[in-house]
């Protein structure tokens, strides 16, 4: 049975790296929830990419006839970018702000605590992490001087949550809520409320490594490397065998080399770290494709060359 839905309150919307999860989070919150955006990245040439691909993306709908050219003008100018010396401080006023940079829970932890200094006490902290623990990330946030069990320590903590989307952000239906165990009933109702406004389904899982979502997908990856790596069966036929056979959309190789072999081996090994079953070991392949620099798609090559 569908939630009743709380109002989610986000009139400006931070968002934080400019990469595909990122810029994807953007459009789908300009455009879907029709939230003003502050994007930033520490990358200029990151922004520039990421809004080469917003603008990409609206060109299409326009000439789909999605979209007028007006509306298209309208969701582009939704989307403000924050100047990159401004750092968070640029982020100040948003309700609530989504995180989307690499899996690194030290550099997410760094972000965090930074911006619980930054943005008002009230504002919502999520994070778009595909495997990390949420409840280490809002355990960053306690500001100096408090702990975990003060008041003030505790609030801060309950306004962290897991906002998990999909790659293409634009195209995939589903966004993965996790609770951290001090996340409040409240930034959890307002985070569903704002998914679904940017016309996501919602499901929930606790926070256990990798949540629902990638427990489940990233073993099936990692053991299609490890067919790859036996000699079981060429790549095409690993391939076209989950492609034909079970209808899905990709290829576990092909969608590997979409995620990111360094996504993937990241998230593995979050699996497998978190958990200690020797179930999640990352396949070799993996390790060494990561080595080599082989990222996939977005290195120009993994599996297959691009
Ligand atoms: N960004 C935005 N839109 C994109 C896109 C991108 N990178 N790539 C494709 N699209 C859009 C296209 O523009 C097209 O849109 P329209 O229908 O509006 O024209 C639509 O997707 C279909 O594209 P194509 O016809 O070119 O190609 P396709 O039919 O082969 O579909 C696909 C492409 C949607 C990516 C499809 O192959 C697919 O669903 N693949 C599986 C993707 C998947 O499993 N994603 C989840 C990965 S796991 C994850 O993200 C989370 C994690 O934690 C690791």
């Amino acid at each position: 049975m569908a939630a009743t839905l709380v109002p989610h309150g986000i009139r400006r919307l931070g968002v934080l790296g400019a990469g595909q999860m990122g810029t994807g989070i953007a459009l789908v919150s300009a455009m879907r929830a029709k939230v003003p955006v502050l994007l930033y990245d520490k990358s200029p040439e990151q922004v520039r990419k990421g809004l080469g691909l917003v603008d990409k993306l609206l060109d299409k709908d326009v000439n789909k006839g999605r979209l007028t050219l007006d509306e298209a003008k309208d969701v582009r100018g939704r989307i403000e970018v924050v100047p990159e010396q401004h750092g968070f401080a640029g982020l100040r006023d948003v309700d609530m702000v989504v995180e989307a940079v690499s899996e690194n829970l030290p550099l997410k932890q760094a972000i965090f605590a930074e911006l619980a200094a930054e943005l008002r006490p009230d504002a919502i902290l999520a994070t778009n992490t595909s495997s990390i623990s949420l409840t280490k990330i809002a355990a960053s946030v306690i500001p100096k001087g408090e702990t975990a069990s003060t008041e003030l320590g505790k609030q801060s903590a309950a306004r962290v949550v897991g906002l998990h989307f999909f790659n293409p952000v634009p195209v995939m239906k589903l966004v993965e809520l996790i609770s951290a165990l001090q996340t409040s009933k409240d930034t959890l109702e307002r985070a569903r409320s704002f998914a679904t406004a940017c016309e996501k389904e919602v499901t929930v899982s606790k926070d256990v490594p990798g949540f629902v979502s990638n427990a489940l997908l990233m073993p099936f990856l990692n053991e299609a490397i490890m067919h790859l790596e036996k000699g079981i069966a060429t790549r095409d036929d690993i391939d076209t065998t989950l492609k034909l056979g079970m209808n899905h959309p990709m290829g576990p190789l092909q969608l590997a080399d979409f995620i990111g072999l360094d996504t993937c081996l990241a998230i593995q090994k979050t699996l497998y770290d978190g958990t200690g079953d020797s179930k999640y070991r990352p396949a070799i392949l993996l390790e060494r494709m990561v080595d080599a620099g082989w990222l996939g798609r977005k290195s120009g090559k993994g599996f297959y060359d691009y």
